[in-house]
């Protein structure tokens, strides 16, 4: 079967032929893949700084954010039969016995990082025709959102970032909603434009804070949610401030330091800082600390790193992805800008990165 192949001892991309896949156990799911969304994780593993073929293998097919039908079952298979849509997770459990976290199947908090990930690290992905997973690790979708599915990866970051904001915020009698509370979210990619949508559902006002100078299609699908889009090209920090004025909770999803720890300075009283994005090796850089922590200490602030997503926040996504659909059909749509074939896999993956959330279709 045909599929992307990302060689990094050559430093080479291709689309190659790999053996297709085999159920092997009593809960496996033979799956073929309808559409596969391409994100900045794939681009930078297709520019050789960060994933790894699987033990034994020269390349690793690529591709993490994927939707598919089922079309075998293993005899023990109790969730799913043949023609129902899934949407698999990332991350799979390291085998320490010791590893408390991957032995409950909260593989995303692995403690001694020897998990690995479809399409990431040291095992393969989704950009090819049909893949092979054990039952617990695929995510039910209802047919009414086949159009939109493929979203459900990259909105677990968001799913499981705003659990851990609630997490943090127990500790305060605020209650589960964002009545009231200000939110900005750092990017308007798809993780971006995703988490203001939950967000927005959840109550926060919501201030999205992006480089590109507006109008451009992202600010307008940003404010057709209801959401409001400040440039930072136009817009400096000092004067976001007055519009934003203290900020509850800020969901970083740009991956660049700089500005992230420029805009830790606005967040507000007993706020929540919560950094999804992963940043390239980069020149050190000066940043106020002192008067960071002060705040950090006097405002009773929490900064929360979060990565990959638990059975939990893929349940969550799809709920919410039907909300968001409800709510914003044709936005929600919108975030999609283009299907590919396969073929496209070079310009996606190398060329230029335009649009929002590019998607590979496959069947
Ligand atoms: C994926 C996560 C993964 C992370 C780090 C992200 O693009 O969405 O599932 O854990 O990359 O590899
Ligand atoms: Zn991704």
């Amino acid at each position: 079967m045909k599929a992307v192949g990302v060689f990094p001892k050559k430093r080479a991309v291709d689309l190659i032929t790999h053996a297709p896949p085999q159920i092997h156990g009593p809960k496996q799911v033979k799956i073929c893949t309808i559409e596969v969304g391409v994100c900045g994780t794939d681009r930078e593993i297709c520019s050789f700084a960060y994933g790894t073929p699987p033990k034994g293998s020269d390349y690793l097919v690529l591709g993490h954010e994927a939707l598919g039908e089922v079309i075998e079952v293993g005899p023990e298979t109790r969730r799913f039969k043949v023609g129902d849509l899934v949407v698999p997770s990332v991350r799979r459990p390291c085998d320490h016995a010791t590893c408390a976290p991957c032995r409950v199947d909260r593989q995303d908090f692995c403690s001694t990082g020897d998990f690995t990930e479809r399409g990431i690290k040291m095992t393969h992905g989704y950009m090819t025709e049909f893949f092979v997973e054990e039952e617990k690790f695929l995510t039910p979708v209802p047919q009414e959102l086949r159009d939109v599915a493929v979203l459900v990866e990259p909105l677990t970051v968001a799913e499981k970032a705003l659990e851990q904001v609630w997490k943090v915020q127990d500790r305060l009698p605020w209650g589960n909603n964002g009545r009231d509370k200000t939110a900005v979210v750092l990017g308007a990619g798809p993780v971006g434009i995703l988490g203001a949508m939950a967000l927005l559902v959840r109550g926060f006002r919501t201030l999205v804070y992006s480089r590109s100078p507006a109008p451009n299609p992202k600010s307008e699908l940003v404010n057709s949610l209801g959401a409001k889009y400040v440039s930072s090209q136009a817009v400096p920090l000092e004067k976001f401030a007055l519009e934003s004025g203290p900020i509850d909770v800020v969901y970083e999803a740009v991956g660049v330091a700089s500005v992230s720890f420029e805009l830790l300075k606005l967040l507000g009283l007993n706020g929540v800082f919560v950094f999804t994005g992963i940043p390239p090796q980069k020149p050190a850089i000066p940043i106020e600390a002192d008067s960071l922590m002060r705040d950090i200490v006097l405002k009773n602030q929490v900064l929360v790193g979060t990565v990959n997503a638990d059975a939990g926040a893929f349940a969550a996504a799809i709920h919410d992805l039907g909300v968001f659909k409800q709510r914003w059909p044709d936005a929600l749509r919108a975030v999609i800008s283009e299907r590919f074939p396969m073929d496209a896999y070079r310009e996606l993956l190398v060329g230029k990165n335009t649009g929002i959330k590019n998607v590979i279709s496959i069947a």
